[in-house]
């Protein structure tokens, strides 16, 4: 490839001399996107608009093998780039051409087109890979889980390296399609609407579509022997929901809680606005572990959420992430109370319409039920830092903050808020001081000191902060 005419104006020269780009002008993307809590995370010099996945998976074997086929654009001239990847590639090419690869660190996939990429162009990456993804140990973990019948790809802050390359971070969001072939009588549960399902030689498979663009811990694959249920919401969005067929004692509930989707999506839709997505649903397949997450458009629960009987409200938490957390993103891991807080306040307002305590008597409570000394206190939900991610602090101060902003700005000016965030930042990225920011053009209150005390202070707000919020 050519580029940069040298000695302009002189035909004859520059003809001559038009000199090939060289190595020392194209750079090697970033090894990371730049996410102070986690520098490995992401990618630099590139960014991805679709993601085209076309699968197989063996549950006996946990076998899973496949093509990815990646659309992006570089941000830079491009020398090489890496793709966060666990399993094994056994060719690359790019642009059509073989491309040399190098796993340069256990999650990093390496990847050297024949020719340098030009900033801003469009290019194609095709990545054959294979791999039992339950063997693979990034960073010390997996995130994938496999169950008696099949596994499931479903983690936060990360779950996409252990079964299809990416550039792994939210701030790169893309649409994706979801192509997956198991054993006959096997499902496969992806993100989106289902396109098709067929059959032959024994396999089934199954093309599922996300059209909006979605985050890549938010892309899930859940195989296993399900009840899939599908419906219509009266706007006509396909509600489709999987239940393992293994659930025993907690399957009544499970169905009791995931068949309201649609009635908490339509009370959401007043709180938080237009439903973002093109479908509903959740899914629950049979794993151990004691988990919810917000996957794309069908949010994943484990059936130990269901033990007690029905649990409408982790259903609620995880469809308020579908505005907050799947359509506006976080920018980076540090602003993940905007999605934990706003999920855990709704778990609030509908604990108030149900009659079951308002918001302000659970905030009362949880303030009460830490007493200054609690370590609770010392974690800060603007900025909890990696080990601190998922605390309780980050969900239920988190939620206190909420509480406190409502107090200050009044209910017009809040219940303006809650709805107008998700609109003004729809299926991007947002921070933590975004949000300040918002709410302060809003409300025409200047809230840094009310935001300081109870998301950035590593300590218990006082008592007339708190009375403050409860006037
Ligand atoms: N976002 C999920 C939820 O609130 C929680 C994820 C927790 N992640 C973790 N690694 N512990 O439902
Ligand atoms: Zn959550």
């Amino acid at each position: 490839m050519y580029r940069r005419l040298i000695a302009p104006g002189a035909l004859a020269a520059s003809l001559l001399l038009a000199i090939p780009a060289s190595a020392a002008d194209f750079q090697p993307g970033a090894s990371g996107i730049g996410d102070p809590y986690y520098p490995a995370y992401g990618n630099g010099g590139y960014d991805v608009s679709h993601y085209d996945l076309r699968l197989k998976y063996q549950p006996k074997t946990d076998q899973l093998e496949g093509t990815a086929t990646i659309l992006a654009s570089s941000t830079q001239d491009l020398s090489r780039f890496n793709l966060d990847f666990g399993l094994t590639a056994s060719e690359v090419r790019v642009n059509g051409k073989k491309a040399k690869f190098a796993r340069s660190d256990v999650q990093e996939l390496e990847v050297t087109p024949a020719a340098g990429l030009p900033k801003g162009t469009p290019f194609t990456v095709v990545v054959k890979y294979a791999g039992k993804p339950s063997d693979v140990k990034l960073w010390g973990f997996t995130s994938w889980q496999r169950t008696p019948d099949g596994g499931v790809a479903a983690n936060e802050p990360e779950a996409a390296a252990w079964w299809f390359p990416a550039n792994d971070h939210p701030l790169d969001k893309a649409t994706y399609d979801v192509s997956i072939a198991v054993p006959d009588g096997t499902q496969a549960i992806s993100n989106g609407t289902l396109q098709s399902q067929s059959s032959k030689l024994g396999w089934t498979r199954f093309n599922w579509r996300s059209a909006h663009p979605q985050a890549t811990y938010l892309s899930t694959l859940a195989v296993g022997k399900f009840d899939i249920t599908t419906d219509k919401t009266a706007d006509g969005l396909p509600v489709i929901n999987a239940y393992s067929k293994d659930l025993g004692a907690n399957e009544g509930a499970a169905k009791a809680s995931v068949e309201r989707t649609t009635e908490v999506a339509e009370w959401l839709e007043s709180v938080y606005g237009k439903y973002p997505f093109e479908a509903l649903g959740g899914y629950v397949p049979n794993v151990p572990s004691s988990f919810a997450l917000e996957t794309q458009t069908r949010p994943f629960y484990s059936p130990k959420q269901f033990a007690n009987g029905s649990n409408v409200s982790v259903v609620v938490h995880e469809l308020a992430h579908q505005w907050y957390g799947d359509s506006v993103s976080v920018r980076g891991w540090k602003d993940i109370w905007i999605n934990e807080g706003f999920a855990r306040y709704a778990q609030w307002l509908w604990s108030e319409k149900e009659g079951e305590g308002t918001a302000q008597e659970l905030a009362d409570y949880t303030y009460a039920q830490h007493p200054a000394d609690d370590a609770f206190w010392t974690v800060k939900p603007g900025d909890p830092g990696p080990e601190n991610q998922f605390d309780a602090a980050v969900y239920d101060r988190g939620a206190l903050a909420i509480q406190a902003l409502r107090n200050k700005v009044g209910e017009k000016n809040f219940f303006a808020i809650l709805k107008g965030w998700p609109q003004q930042h729809a299926y991007g990225n947002a921070s933590v001081s975004d949000f300040i920011g918002y709410a302060e053009g809003v409300s025409g209150e200047r809230l840094g000191g009310l935001f300081d005390t109870w998301l950035f202070e590593p300590s218990k707000p006082g008592a007339s902060a708190a009375r403050a919020s409860a006037d």
